[in-house]
């Protein structure tokens, strides 16, 4: 049997950039063809693939869905050769299978992974997030603040006024009064259909998207992506599951999850250094997407380590697809 290698092994870093590249290049040739399911199909399975090509031995925490919901990638799927170090995996093959299917920007193909019991083993359930850039001090603003509180907040830390801040938000019903409160501040929204991910990502590049913060409510297991993005860019999250019944309840205490009120922090969403990658599947605000040529397929991964905060930039080109 191999020894076990480093888990902050830089090279398995370099093998993760070529797990989300192998989704997003399989779903690509999906875009704008409306079928959500195909091009997440597609997704999945060659994430899944490149995974287990992977010297790790590694269990899916955030996935597919339960068991009996996901035939590949469920919650609980051991990935990986098994020969490695122990790992825990976080990953969403396509986030945005809407944007994919209608080609509309910021559909990503993502992963994490970090040492076992490194992130919060979040249910299929909501989570009220709020999310901004690094600069600032610990707890500038909370969950526990109005909309309008958080963004008189961040402006008077930013040294800006209200006006000059940018939120970003789903455009859901259930974010009317959210809305309603922000615009009352003269701060500008930017509306996203989808994609809440790389809505909270937006907050740690500001000079490159032009957006402060992230407000409202999305995908649990997509707030744990969010936050292990942000332990590598900087920046802070914060997440509270929130439950419309008993079998969302049922599903967070199979998950292991007692306080169902918790606020979780970005570092008790992701308590332990992890690796991040994300490679764009339709042209974002923080990668390009897959570029179709003739003869060639181009794309382009952000790939991430918390423990040195590098941010590595990768353009990969096959001209054989
Ligand atoms: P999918 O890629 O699974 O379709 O998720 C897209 C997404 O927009 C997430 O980014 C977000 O967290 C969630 O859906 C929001 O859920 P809802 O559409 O129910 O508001």
């Amino acid at each position: 049997m191999s020894k076990p290698i480093d888990f902050s092994d830089r090279m398995l870093s370099l093998g993760l950039a070529r797990v989300s590249e192998a989704a997003a290049l399989a779903s690509a040739k999906l875009i704008g063809r409306g079928d959500e399911k195909a091009a997440d199909q597609a997704a999945v399975d060659a994430m899944r693939t490149q995974l287990n090509m992977l010297d790790i031995d590694g269990v899916v925490v955030i996935g597919e869905g339960e068991r009996d919901e996901a035939p590949m990638l469920y919650i609980g799927e051991e990935v990986g050769t098994g020969s490695g170090p122990a790992v825990d995996i976080a990953l969403d093959p396509l986030e945005g299978t809407t944007l994919t299917a209608k080609d509309m920007p910021n559909a990503l193909a993502v992963i994490a992974m970090g040492p076992r019991g490194s992130m919060l083993h979040a249910p299929d359930v909501y989570m009220e997030k709020l999310a901004i850039g690094p600069g600032y001090d610990a707890g500038v603003v909370t969950l526990d603040m109005s909309p309008e509180q958080r963004v008189h907040a961040l402006a008077k830390a930013k040294g800006c006024s209200t006006e000059d801040i940018s939120v970003c938000i789903l455009e859901r019903p259930r974010h009317e009064d959210l809305i309603a409160g922000v615009r009352k501040t003269g701060a500008a929204i930017r509306l996203i259909t989808d994609g809440d991910v790389a809505g909270v990502i937006h907050c740690a590049e500001f000079e490159k998207t032009g957006i402060d913060m992230y407000m409202g409510s999305g995908g649990a297991p997509e707030g744990v992506l969010a936050a292990a993005a942000l332990k590598c860019m900087g920046g802070q999250i914060f997440g509270q599951l929130l439950f419309r019944n008993d079998d969302e309840r049922g599903r967070a205490e199979k998950a292991g999850i007692t306080d169902l009120d918790r606020v979780y922090g970005r570092d008790e969403l992701v308590t332990q250094d992890v690796i991040f990658a994300a490679t764009g599947v339709t042209d974002g605000s923080l990668v390009s997407g897959i570029k179709r040529e003739i003869g060639s397929l181009t794309a382009e991964t952000i790939l991430m380590r918390s423990k040195t905060g590098s941010v590595r930039r990768m353009i990969y080109r096959n001209p054989t697809l």
